[in-house]
């Protein structure tokens, strides 16, 4: 696991872009994964200025978006969906059919989590992975406790969880209880992670992962055993 501190929100989101788009531009058709939160927003800040200044395309891209809320229509501005299109897609010139976020509306979420699956593999797995961490330690919307090997699956939220994105919400009631999420086991698979850690609020999160310790109860602890993984943090 490679740490890179930096001094601040900026030159996370900038340190960020820089390893997404040499990664772009070595492999226009890479395959990226992509995470909702705040944390990634200033990433997608940067590669929509670069995609405008000439400095990438996005056009031989597929992405694969980490989770989505259950039950929420996908044009509230809650929704993942609307997040993904606000904060990037609409700003660049990636194909929409080669956008991939689980649907959390249909009647069959085990066919839709099995699809899901079965997408990202058949697109021969992700490249590289972009994840955020949860001030619990969870990572998509893996919860502490769930299993290592999880693919993608349907989780009830954690209270905390739910306190923590009501912030999105007019209120705590509003804030969706399940959701659709790659699981780790998926997640593993990605041959490249760069996990972003932004914000006072994370450092107990912070201090479990520098930790070492591997434990279902931690999500975030199994990234020790990837690999390929750059965590780009700062602590303001
Ligand atoms: C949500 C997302 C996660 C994200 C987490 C932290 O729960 N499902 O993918 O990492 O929030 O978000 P933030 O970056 O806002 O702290």
């Amino acid at each position: 696991m490679k740490w890179i501190d930096v001094l601040n929100y900026k030159e996370l989101s900038e340190e960020a872009a820089k390893i997404i788009k040499e990664r772009i531009n070595n492999s226009p058709n890479l395959t990226i994964g992509l995470a909702t939160g705040s944390t990634p927003i200033g990433l997608y800040e940067e590669l929509i200025k670069a995609y405008k200044h000439g400095e990438l395309s996005f056009s031989g891209v597929t992405s694969y978006n980490l989770d989505e809320y259950i039950g929420i229509d996908i044009n509230s501005p809650q929704s993942y969906y609307q997040f993904m299109f606000q904060n990037l897609f609409n700003h660049v010139d990636i194909q929409k059919e080669k956008v991939h976020i689980p649907n959390g509306n249909t009647t069959d979420l085990q066919v839709e989590c099995a699809q899901y699956e079965k997408l990202i593999k058949n697109s021969g797995g992700i490249d590289i992975q972009v994840l955020g961490i949860g001030n619990n330690g969870h990572i998509a919307f893996n919860e502490p406790g769930t299993s290592f090997d999880a693919k993608t699956h349907v989780v009830k939220l954690d209270d905390s969880t739910i306190a923590a994105n009501a912030r999105f919400f007019n209120n705590k009631d509003e804030v969706p209880v399940q959701a659709i999420t790659m699981g780790i086991g998926t997640i593993m698979k990605s041959k490249e992670i760069l996990l972003l850690i932004s914000g006072k609020g994370k450092q107990e999160a912070i201090e479990k992962l520098k930790s070492g310790v591997v434990t279902e109860d931690f999500p975030a602890s199994i990234l020790h055993k990837h690999p390929n993984v750059t965590v780009i943090i700062t602590n303001n």
